[in-house]
């Protein structure tokens, strides 16, 4: 894993123009994206230079990574809605080549997200954030590393976590439509981006840690192309002591 520590600005801009290069390079490519706060700015910065550069997103193929069970694409707070209002809707990308798990009729999206991300060749760079329990997407502490897109119940950590987007903590979901831990080490590569010192325990416990089920990320040390972008405050519990 290579670790970058970076402020918030160059860590969008970096993370922004790797995307663009790889949609200059293959119009075609498969991008795996994730919502919450950490990849807002990179979507943010993917809006302006794509229209600056003149770079088209038309044949493009999305596939992001979780769902809230229960909730419409119409919800403010559903996952769909997030990424129509803070990136499909900025770029020119078709509606039909974005995907999301449906938390409505999720059996489908279970049985067949994986099979659909296959049949597109696979995902080219994949996007993460990080929960503050080492959570990525919604595989909580526990998950099984052979894990496809499947639903899980929610943390009360997770839940206490998401609760600011919400009116109160009884509106948020308990479970969510997520894809599993073997999904998300399919991808070519793999960019996580942590920021705030709400991740910064995850964090050391990533770099000094082994692979352990009670620490989802982990499972990233096996993955051979992963980058992870950490803000100081993400950094701050790391101490120089890392083990990659
Ligand atoms: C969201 C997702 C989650 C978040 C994580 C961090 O699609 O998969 O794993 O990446 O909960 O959330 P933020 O970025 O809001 O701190």
């Amino acid at each position: 894993m290579n670790l970058f520590i970076l402020n918030e600005k160059e860590i969008n801009e970096k993370i922004a123009r790797e995307i663009l290069d790889l949609v200059k390079d293959k119009p075609s490519c498969v991008l795996g994206l994730a919502t919450g706060s950490s990849p807002l700015g990179v979507y943010e910065e993917l809006a302006i230079l794509s229209k600056k550069e003149n770079i088209s997103f038309k044949d493009v193929t999305t596939f992001n990574l979780d769902e809230y069970v229960g909730l419409n694409p119409s919800h403010n707070q559903s996952y769909r809605y997030f990424m129509n209002d803070k990136l499909f809707s900025h770029i020119d990308i078709p509606i039909q080549n974005t995907n999301v798990p449906d938390g409505i009729n999720y059996q489908d999206s279970m049985d067949y997200y994986d099979q659909k991300i296959a049949l597109k060749g696979g995902i080219d760079i994949q996007l993460l954030g990080i929960g503050s329990n080492g959570h990525i997407a919604f595989n909580e502490p526990g998950t099984s590393c052979d894990s496809f897109t499947h639903v899980v119940d929610l943390k009360e950590s997770t839940i206490k976590d998401n609760a600011r987007f919400f009116d109160s903590i009884n509106d948020v979901p308990r479970k969510a439509i997520t894809m599993g831990l073997a999904s998300i080490m399919q991808a070519k590569k793999i960019i996580l981006i942590a920021k705030g010192k709400n991740k910064a325990l995850a964090i050391r416990r990533l770099f000094t840690e082994g692979i352990d089920i009670s620490l989802p990320a982990s499972i990233l040390k096996k993955h051979d192309n992963v980058d992870i972008y950490c803000d100081e405050e993400a950094a701050s519990l790391l101490k120089g002591d890392r083990a990659c």
